[in-house]
């Protein structure tokens, strides 16, 4: 169950100054907050964490996973950054060609890329990483018949073994390799060719992530050896928390680059997709107080129910979210910390609770106005209309 963590003091720090503006009367409830210096501030250290591990002759690049929040204030800071856009669908490709990516600043990814319609090709995108054999074989099919092609690199999507997902080929037996590399050698010169794997480490647990990075390395050397067409691109998905995103990962990203160069020796991109790192907490939810309930006048705050709701917050359950309350005499921004607390939503579902575990400040009133924070990314981008009739 969520529980509501005291903030760290850096990120209090911005989120001062971004939540400046938001006040119990200026303020529409349930309202999202653009956090413009947090926001600025993921972004910026993204793009010093891979200039930092790049190495001469292979330079490795964000791409900004579109899906995680569509926001274009989220693709301007991306393109500003100079990061790759990765795309799911056409929509996606789309909403990036408008937002001014250039085509060859775009990677298209998933099972359904091609969705709803193909946007007709003026030139390459960046890369496309097949999601099966089958959409390999349809792409290298289409080469061999004279077709312009799609991207500069087309990758192949791959599931390691033991490892249960939906997605990519699979390499787990030697009927599945082997089939892999003979498509693979049907990729003609004029395109590179690329590696892609994603398994979110904030699913897997941060050692499996690595212990699957290094497995994915064999197993793209292996393809590379067998096919003799040689990989030049690793794409290694996103799925980091943001925290575990800027300590852990950034600190082995320049050792793991290395280990990349070395085992394949030809390889001049890696590619990062974050999505959830840079956004997650670049946006918060505003909420207001609609009632206040203690056991009896003078005790604790036992709950309050806000205006938001678990359709504002669809993935509360996931991870803590940083909770808010506006000083309604001082007008600061106050954590809450650890307590007996809960914050219901609006919802009348028995699911709709916000937050366990929270201290209630004594003081707290009806129409007091709160943030949820952390709501940047899958929150956001998943929230849905409910109970408005
Ligand atoms: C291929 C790919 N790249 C990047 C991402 C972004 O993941 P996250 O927001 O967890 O970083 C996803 C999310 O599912 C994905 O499927």
């Amino acid at each position: 169950m969520p529980v509501g963590n005291p903030a760290p003091p850096a990120i209090l720090e911005f989120l001062e100054s971004d939540l400046a503006p938001v006040t119990p009367t200026g303020t529409p409830t349930p309202s999202w907050v653009f956090l413009a210096a947090t926001a600025e501030e993921q972004f910026a250290n993204a793009a010093a964490l891979a200039e930092r591990a790049s190495l001469p002759g292979c330079t490795v690049r964000i791409a900004y996973s579109i899906k995680t929040n569509p926001d274009e204030r989220f693709l301007s800071l991306a393109r500003s950054k100079g990061f790759l856009a990765e795309a799911i669908s056409q929509l996606e490709v789309n909403k990036a060609l408008a937002c001014g990516f250039h085509r060859d600043q775009i990677i298209l990814n998933g099972p359904g890329k091609w969705w709803p319609q193909a946007v007709p090709l003026a030139e390459p995108i960046q890369a496309i990483f097949c999601d099966s054999p089958e959409e390999l074989e349809r792409i290298a099919r289409g080469l061999n018949n004279g077709g312009t092609p799609p991207a500069h690199v087309i990758g192949v999507r791959l599931r390691a073994p033991h490892i249960a997902s939906r997605f990519g080929a699979s390499v787990w037996s030697p009927a599945e390799f082997a089939r892999l590399v003979d498509l693979v050698r049907r990729i003609p010169e004029a395109v590179s060719f690329g590696c892609h794997y994603h398994f979110p480490s904030s699913a897997l647990g941060i050692e499996q992530w690595w212990s699957l990075y290094h497995s994915v390395l064999r197993w793209a050397r292996a393809l590379d050896l067998c096919s003799g067409i040689r990989v030049r691109t690793l794409d290694v998905g996103g799925g980091w928390f943001p925290d575990d995103f800027f300590t852990d990962f950034a600190e082995r990203l320049a050792a793991a680059v290395s280990s990349a160069k070395r085992i394949l020796n030809h390889l001049d991109d890696v590619v990062i997709e974050p999505g959830k790192a840079l956004v997650q907490p670049a946006m918060a939810l505003a909420v207001r107080v609609l009632e206040v309930r203690r056991d009896d006048a003078r005790a604790d705050v036992r709950a309050v129910v806000v205006d938001g709701s678990l359709a504002e917050v669809p993935v509360s359950h996931l991870y803590p979210h940083r909770i808010l309350v506006r000083d309604a005499w001082t007008g600061r921004w106050n954590p809450l910390g650890k307590g007996h607390g809960t914050i219901l939503g609006r919802i009348c579902m028995e699911d709709d609770v916000l937050a366990h575990g929270v201290k209630l400040p004594r003081t707290i009133r009806a129409g007091d106005i709160m943030t949820i924070c952390d709501v940047g990314a899958y929150d956001r981008s998943m929230a849905y209309e409910f109970g408005r009739g």
